[in-house]
């Protein structure tokens, strides 16, 4: 563990508070942040840790129709910002409001830290942190996923593109 001084951080394993972000994304959700200019986050409440090809990776699943999508293919890196606390209202209009509308940082007023090891900020105010570096991505084949779930939740298609994201560091405050 090492002290990241400008910001209060703490190094942490990637692993460590994993119970936690499961806990998260099944409540309320996390913060995907991406974008190098100005970055944008937006809300997930599907997502899963793990290791492939030996690294920690962080798989968050975007829909090709977010603005994030995009912003993800150019930057190559994105941050998951996790919130211990009662985020509600900026969950609520992170999850509902596309950044190809509004600012949500200034609109919100969230402070982006700058990332360590990334060009892509976290979010100040939350509590856990992950800077994450692409090294693989699929888009879904909605044909063969499973009626139930293909009917619930891809009527008018949209399928999910999932960014494995190497774990390059990982902190709390
Ligand atoms: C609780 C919650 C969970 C969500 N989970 C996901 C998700 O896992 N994947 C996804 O693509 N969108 C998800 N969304 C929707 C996006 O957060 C939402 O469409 C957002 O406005 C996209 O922002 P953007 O266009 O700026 O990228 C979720 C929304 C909420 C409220």
């Amino acid at each position: 563990m090492g002290l990241c001084s400008s910001y209060g951080m703490i190094n942490v394993n990637y692993n460590e508070l994993l119970p936690k972000v499961v806990e998260k994304l099944g409540s309320g959700g996390l913060f995907l942040t991406s974008g190098t200019e100005r970055p944008n986050t937006m809300v997930i409440g599907w997502g899963s840790v793990g290791i492939y090809w030996n690294k920690p990776v962080f798989i968050v699943p975007v829909r090709l129709s977010r603005f994030t999508h995009g912003l993800i293919e150019e930057a190559g890196e994105f941050t998951v910002s996790v919130p211990f606390g009662d985020m509600k209202a900026e969950l609520a209009f992170c999850g509902t409001k596309s950044g190809r509308d509004v600012d949500k940082f200034r609109e919100l007023n969230l402070t982006p830290v700058p990332g360590q090891k990334v060009k892509v900020p976290v979010i100040g105010e939350c509590d856990l942190f992950y800077e994450c570096k692409v090294i693989y991505k699929q888009t879904m084949n909605i044909d063969i996923l499973e009626d139930v779930s293909r009917n619930r939740f891809y009527k008018s298609g949209d399928p999910h593109t999932m960014y494995y994201g190497e774990i390059i560091a990982c902190y709390k405050k």
